[in-house]
């Protein structure tokens, strides 16, 4: 009988709560013997006033201070300019806690664990400061972790700073960065030789919060722990890969700060490009951190840079018909400049030049203020050879949904159930919410701070995997910039331009439209 039969939802949830505590326990970290040593650890976000430290990174470490999967001995320091004290951090972040009836205790241990410094990120004397309220705090022997949660433009003086003053004494340091790494192959070059200069490679994690989600840390167990899988994935039998990210919603407001990025460096460039290793990479010798790296960095070395001529852009435009914000086209939003030609939707064909994958297109695509959420990948298998079904066969998919609603399922075909000897379309459908009913499935954000904690980088970006990504996409994005092209104008809350499924038509991908999915009663 499967567990959500016989368990109530929050008794499944805390007995997962309790195997992840027991394997902590014998969590090796480079330094130290293990998880639950007596070294204090010291947290610090960089940046605590700010948005991202609000809605992410705080409520982050309560909710594993709450599940008691960091140390008991932890303490956390926000740092930042604003003139602050712990209490209006903590109004601050409040309505994004999510502080449940029964908690209220544990979460007032947490505030009083919680310290807040004032300092300017260019002041060598606020960082000496900073170490000195951190040694007071602690002990001076501690393990720390640095949180940047701060815009690029400050990264190189904070970490020169941080170096200089604020590095652990006999135990270990380790820096957490967000993108963006750079603009471009030059400036991330310029950043990662900056940051090798400071810090050694296992002392950097740079997060991709993708690499952090349910579904795509699944693809290695999917792919490499079942015999069924292996021996089709390949050109023999794939016909496209289609990753892809839409979101619902554009830019609400924040259109300035995007209008620098555009949807390829914000989503393609990391999130999509780390999905499609995790799909094309040959099986790694371990699931050692550096053995999946090696992997992920030869699939990225296999593939050609990107050009205009392999993508649709688009930019959303308001629907006249729609309410609130989707009356608003990405030009109406104040902040962007005048007559931007920045794309807020993109599909691309790539190709990997290797002896598994040659000819079949991978296909990424991503769009803010599109008609839904969802984030999938899509296997697409060839037609079946030798076909006796007088073409009723459809092609087999199966899909990877990231989000929402975790799930794989399989599209297959089945003799119609009856008398009939006719073909249909029908599914292998494994969702999570049914199968694994009450299952917590955490953030991926809490997923890579405890990762950060046990010192494990698999699910963290490697400054080679870095530099491969930007040289598949810097000379399209310089393209983009000099040479301007129009991006095709869609309406808000529609799938985006027709060109992007002609494209995909012409690359492998055969959408026939006869799917018909039929919702089964025990699904959430
Ligand atoms: P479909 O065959 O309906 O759609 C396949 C893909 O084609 C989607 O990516 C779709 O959306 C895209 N598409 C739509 N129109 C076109 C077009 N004109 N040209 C090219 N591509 C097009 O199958 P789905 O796998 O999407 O399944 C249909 C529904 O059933 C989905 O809502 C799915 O979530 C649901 N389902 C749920 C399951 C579960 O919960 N376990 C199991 C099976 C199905 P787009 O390009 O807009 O992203
Ligand atoms: C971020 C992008 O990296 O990912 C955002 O900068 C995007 O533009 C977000 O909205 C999507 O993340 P998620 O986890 O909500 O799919």
């Amino acid at each position: 009988m499967s567990r959500s039969l016989v368990k109530s939802d929050s008794a499944a949830a805390e007995e997962m709560l309790s195997i992840l505590r027991q394997s902590l326990k014998s969590c090796k970290t480079p330094g130290e013997t293990n998880f639950e040593a007596k070294v204090p650890h010291i947290f610090v976000i960089f940046g605590a006033s700010g948005d991202l430290a609000k809605k992410k990174i705080y409520p982050t470490v309560w909710w594993l201070y709450r599940d008691r999967l960091v140390p008991e001995n932890t303490i956390f320091f926000g740092y930042a300019r604003s003139d602050l004290r712990v209490e209006q951090v903590r109004a601050k972040c409040e309505p994004f806690m999510k502080v449940k009836e029964g908690e209220k205790e544990r979460y007032e241990q947490f505030w009083k664990l919680n310290h807040y410094v004032k300092g300017s990120y260019d002041t060598r004397r606020d960082f000496e400061l900073l170490n000195q309220a951190m040694t007071k705090a602690g002990t001076v022997r501690a393990n720390r972790i640095f949180y940047l949660a701060l815009p690029p433009s400050v990264f190189e003086v904070v970490t020169e700073n941080l170096k200089s003053c604020c590095m652990a004494t006999d135990s270990w340091t380790r820096v957490i960065i967000e993108k963006p790494f750079g603009k471009d192959s030059d400036s991330s070059a310029k950043l990662s030789n900056h940051l090798a200069g400071l810090f050694k490679e296992e002392e950097i994690y740079r997060i991709d919060h993708y690499l952090g989600k349910e579904m795509v840390q699944n693809l290695m167990s999917l792919r490499f722990g079942n015999r069924i899988f292996g021996p089709t994935w390949n050109r023999d039998n794939i016909s496209s890969v289609f990753i892809s990210f839409k979101e619902p919603f554009g830019t609400q407001g924040r259109g300035g700060y995007f209008d620098d990025f555009g949807i390829i460096r914000d989503v393609m460039q990391n999130h999509l490009l780390q999905i499609l290793c995790l799909v094309a990479m040959e099986k790694p010798c371990s699931t050692a951190a550096d053995d999946i790296r090696d992997e992920k960095v030869k699939v990225l070395k296999s593939m050609e840079a990107v050009g205009l001529e392999d993508v649709v852009l688009g930019q959303y435009v308001g629907d006249p018909d729609g309410e609130g914000e989707a009356k608003e086209g990405y030009l109406d939003d104040p902040t962007v400049p005048e007559g931007s030609t920045t794309p807020t939707y993109a599909l691309a064909v790539t190709r990997i030049n290797n002896e598994r994958w040659d000819g079949v297109p991978f296909i990424l695509r991503c769009g803010k203020a599109l008609n839904e959420r969802k984030a999938e990948v899509r296997i697409q298998y060839r037609d079946v050879p030798g076909d006796i079904f007088h073409g009723q066969t459809k092609r087999n998919e199966l899909v990877i949904r990231v989000q929402p609603g975790e799930a794989i399922y399989c599209k297959v075909m089945t003799k119609t159930p009856g008398m009939s000897f006719g073909l249909e379309e029908t599914e292998l459908d494994l969702t999570y919410g049914s199968r694994y009913r009450g299952a917590k499935l955490p953030d991926a954000y809490e997923r890579l701070i405890l990762d950060v904690f046990c010192g494990s980088q698999m699910h963290f970006v490697r400054s080679d995997e870095l530099a491969e990504a930007w040289r598949i996409f810097t000379p399209l994005l310089h393209q983009i910039e000099e040479q301007k092209p129009k991006p095709i104008p869609y309406i808000y809350g529609s799938r985006g331009p027709e060109e992007a499924d002609k494209m995909l038509a012409e690359n492998n991908f055969v959408y026939s439209g006869s799917y018909k999915w039929t919702k089964p009663a025990h699904h959430l």
